[in-house]
């Protein structure tokens, strides 16, 4: 089978058994705070799990694109090196919500692997948990009852917490698991060592394909294990795995889902791979760093310098350090691999396919500036290493941090000259490193205090901004040391910040009367958390929840005209522009999209004129909820790129052959409420990403007054000329004219100054002193005069005087044989000499000025000048 065939296959089986197939998930999170990216393909169902959704499909079947790279599950670096982690990777998965749970998830997952894909029954086992005491679980005897109708009984092992109870990260859903391994070794090797001592034991051929999770729990915060209100299946089948088990491979590279991309590397690299380990572990790496950073990118996380953008650029410039040392590679190479893998993945996951351009552009990008970073870093290394002995931990640590070298390449490089790497120092350096950006991040968050669960929790705020409610849970959080507290409430007319638009604040009114200020509202797995100050006094009682009607309404002004704007660049730029990012708030609205080019004037004046056209048309919102997912494609909507939808969308239309998007987002009635659109900033965010800034309505209005108050003003100024940018024109032509003949007049008075100051200096002890008040109207015509007069002659001591604009100035010049000879200091002197004109100043040995404010000391100070040569 092709691992096409194989997927589909998995699809097509628990269709069988009544599954409902879904999408994948982006693979950026959006709103879970405990996650950056998604790890299992149970993450997009965890309010099912919790129980904070309604289940409407109890038996749901996918494959998901996951990134374990961060956090919990983290297998950066052994990617590459091994033949069976990745970065990101397929995972295959069937799900019960609460309907059935181990004796039908054990037959079937037997079913699928013996019958459909037809593997060797004798090479697989199973691990069931043995219980923990700490944890007060006892050992699973339902999974190993079940397994045993279909396995021999000394081909299931036993597992610890670690291997067999599997949870999704710190807190959240989790249970018990059973774990089916594959043994490939060949039949020689099989007899000398039982598969059963290998599992679990990271050898490269007997690997663990599938996982079955009984979720039965959901962890606290506390560590506590609360159970769930209903029991659920969560399988996980690593897709690349199956496919070398099946494919009969020793390695998942070798199989078709691998071996395109690296003949594609190999032939460019002008190599074969198997020739060479170090050759062929940075094939490996190549083609499977080029699938997470790809999908990243197509899925919304562009690189950056912090957070999920960091770990992307991170992985990306592994990719770039591989591809440059071992394979030659000294020009941008990577981004080659995206159209490959964007026609494998077609049909698949066609966010890829539709977005390869942009993903290609945004890692070249990417690409050339690492490759500079990189020189200087190989340059940083060659130094290093001619000076010291070992590789200091810190100095690896820079490597790694700054130059995006790997740990094991440096220890590879350090090898080749001899040297070893600093591991501990290194380790500490990065343990440092993460204990400050957790530390910069930490959100301390409490376990809920449920006081009514059995509510469903409602979202009315579409249709009121105020409504009577009840307080279904509250918790106390602390971020940056700051106490705040989160409630979740029965009904609530409070918009959670979601596709952009901010979150609504408000206000809780309690029945005596007792107000709660409602600072922000956002979404956390589908639930609508109310950040507040302090918590209610009496919390269970009931309250008016009430919307802030001003921010609201600015807000969806903003928001719709972000629709308006969106189908106006498709029209201006052209179809290929894609939302690439939108702030929607009550003062400004700013809208990220792919392109290539700076917009010109003349397209942003054409998205204006569109905008504002419609806008005047006053063409009435017409929202849709419930629509069915693929009829609101069908009818041509605007869906966004890494958002997650349901199988359900509310589609949001402006004019049926103009504006039609899925947004759960909330809009004005009618398009007139926008009242104005104006563009205020075009700039650039990233590769290949502009971001546009406009602003609406009465904002606008503002800024438009503001910007005519201060034309007419300035046109006043120049007495109303009839054409006004000529009046100005000239004006500038004329000041600049009149520059040039002061400075000339300036420099003559200077000159003439200069020749009648020249028979003035008097001879003192070898030194040719002046000090004197001039009439010059400019420091730098004083400063002239006093490098022309030091230029003419040596042991030359001049002070000079002058009124500039009636503030006293003073210069001191001390020729520098004098500076040497006698000791003088211009410095010194002229703060002495500033005394007498309030002033102060300084400078350097041989030239010093000063400033002040009292020009009647300044004939004073002149004349005191003498006494440091006398
Ligand atoms: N959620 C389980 C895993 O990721 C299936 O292994």
């Amino acid at each position: 089978m092709t691992s096409k065939e194989i997927r589909t296959a998995f699809l097509d089986f628990f269709k069988s058994k009544s599954h409902h197939i879904v999408n994948s998930a982006p693979v950026v999170v959006k709103d879970d705070p405990t996650l950056m990216f998604t790890n299992a393909g149970m993450n997009q169902f965890k309010d099912l799990f919790l129980g904070e959704a309604a289940v409407t499909y109890p038996r749901i079947a996918d494959t998901q694109r996951c990134l374990r790279v961060s956090g919990k599950h983290n297998d950066l670096e052994e990617v590459g090196i091994d033949t069976y982690h990745h970065t990101l990777f397929e995972m295959l998965g069937n799900w019960s919500f609460g309907d059935y749970f181990k004796k039908e998830a054990i037959a079937w997952a037997w079913e699928l692997l013996t019958d459909v894909y037809q593997l060797d029954k004798d090479r697989l086992y199973v691990t069931i948990f043995e219980g923990d005491n700490n944890e007060n679980l006892a050992r699973d005897e339902e999974a190993y009852a079940f397994w045993k109708n279909h396995v021999a009984e000394d081909s299931i092992l036993l597992g610890n917490k670690k291997d067999n109870f599997w949870e999704m990260g710190d807190t959240g859903p989790c249970g018990p698991c059973s774990e089916i391994h594959y043994d490939m070794r060949p039949d020689g090797e099989r007899q000398l060592v039982k598969g059963q001592e290998l599992v679990n034991m990271d050898h490269p051929q007997v690997i663990e394909i599938w996982n079955l999770v009984f979720m039965q729990f959901n962890r606290l915060k506390s560590g506590v294990l609360e159970p769930l209100p209903a029991k659920h299946v969560d399988t996980g089948m690593g897709f690349e795995r199956l496919v070398r088990a099946i494919q009969g491979k020793t390695s998942n590279y070798d199989t078709d889902v691998f071996q395109p991309l690296i003949s594609f590397i190999a032939d460019r690299a002008g190599l074969k791979y198997g020739d060479n380990e170090k050759t062929d572990i940075a094939m490996r790496v190549l083609s499977d760093h080029i699938r997470a950073v790809s999908f990243a990118i197509a899925d919304g996380q562009l690189p950056s310098n912090n957070k999920a953008g960091y770990v992307i650029r991170r992985i990306l410039r592994r990719a770039v350090r591989y591809a440059y040392t071992f394979l030659d590679f000294k020009q941008p190479f990577f981004h080659e691999l995206v159209p490959l893998l964007a026609n494998q993945f077609k049909g698949v996951f066609d966010e890829l396919f539709q977005q390869q351009d942009f993903v290609k552009k945004v890692i070249l990008e990417e690409e050339v500036s690492f490759l500079r970073t990189l020189t200087t870093g190989i340059q940083r290394f060659e130094n290093y290493v001619q000076q010291n002995q070992v590789i200091d931990g810190e100095f690896a640590f820079e490597l790694f941090d700054t130059y995006g070298f790997p740990i094991d390449l440096t220890q590879l490089l350090a090898r080749e000259k001899g040297l070893e790497v600093d591991m501990d120092g290194f380790q500490k350096a990065l343990s440092r490193q993460r204990e400050r950006s957790r530390a910069a991040t930490a959100i301390d968050t409490g376990d809920w205090v449920v006081l009514n669960d059995d509510e469903e929790v409602e979202f009315v705020g579409y249709d009121t901004l105020t409504a009577q409610t009840t307080i279904v849970k509250y918790r106390k959080i602390s971020a940056k040391g700051k106490d705040q507290h989160q409630l979740v409430l029965a009904v609530t007319p409070f918009y959670a910040e979601g596709g952009g638009q901010v979150g609504d604040s408000g206000v809780l009114i309690s029945e005596t009367g007792e107000k709660i200020m409602v600072t922000d509202t956002k979404k956390e797995n589908g639930l609508i958390v109310h950040f507040v100050d302090r918590l209610p006094s009496s919390p269970d009682g009931v309250f008016t929840a009430q919307v802030d009607v001003r921010k609201r309404l600015d807000t969806e002004s903003n928001h719709s005209a972000t629709h308006l704007l969106h189908a106006a660049l498709k029209q201006v730029l052209g179809e290929h522009v894609n939302q690439k990012g939108s702030l929607v708030s009550p003062d400004v609205l700013r809208f990220d999209i792919s392109h290539f080019a700076k917009m010109t004037y003349d397209e942003i004046k054409a998205v204006e004129d569109i905008v504002n056209e419609k806008i005047r048309a006053n063409i009435a919102l017409k929202e849709e909820r419930n629509v069915p997912f693929q009829q609101a494609i069908d009818s041509g909507v605007t869906a966004l790129f890494g958002e997650k939808y349901g199988d359900h969308v509310r589609v949001i239309t402006f004019d049926d052959s103009f504006s039609k998007e899925l947004c759960g987002g909330t809009h004005v009635g009618a398009t007139g409420q926008i009242g104005f659109f104006k563009i205020v900033a075009e700039s650039a965010v990233a590769a290949g990403v502009r971001r546009i800034e406009a602003i609406t309505g009465s904002k606008a209005a503002a800024v438009i007054r503001e910007h005519f108050e201060l034309f007419q003003n300035v046109k006043e100024l120049l007495n109303s000329p009839k054409d006004f940018v000529s009046a100005v024109g000239k004006l500038i032509d004329e000041n600049a004219s009149l520059k040039k003949e002061i400075e000339n007049h300036i420099k003559e008075k200077s000159l003439a100054l200069k020749k009648g100051l020249e028979e003035k200096f008097e001879t003192i002890d070898g030194v040719h002193f002046l000090a004197t008040v001039v009439d010059l109207p400019h420091p730098d015509a004083v400063k002239t005069l006093a490098y022309a007069l030091k230029g003419m002659m040596d042991n030359l001591f001049l002070v000079l005087g002058a009124n500039i604009d009636g503030k006293p100035s003073l210069t001191v010049v001390v020729s520098e044989d004098l500076v040497k000879s006698k000791g003088l200091n211009a410095g010194t002197i002229v703060r002495d000499l500033a005394k007498d004109i309030q002033g102060g100043g300084g400078g350097q040995p041989f030239f010093a000025t000063a400033g002040g404010k009292d020009v009647s000391g300044l004939e004073k100070a002149v004349g005191r000048a003498r006494t440091f040569i006398e």
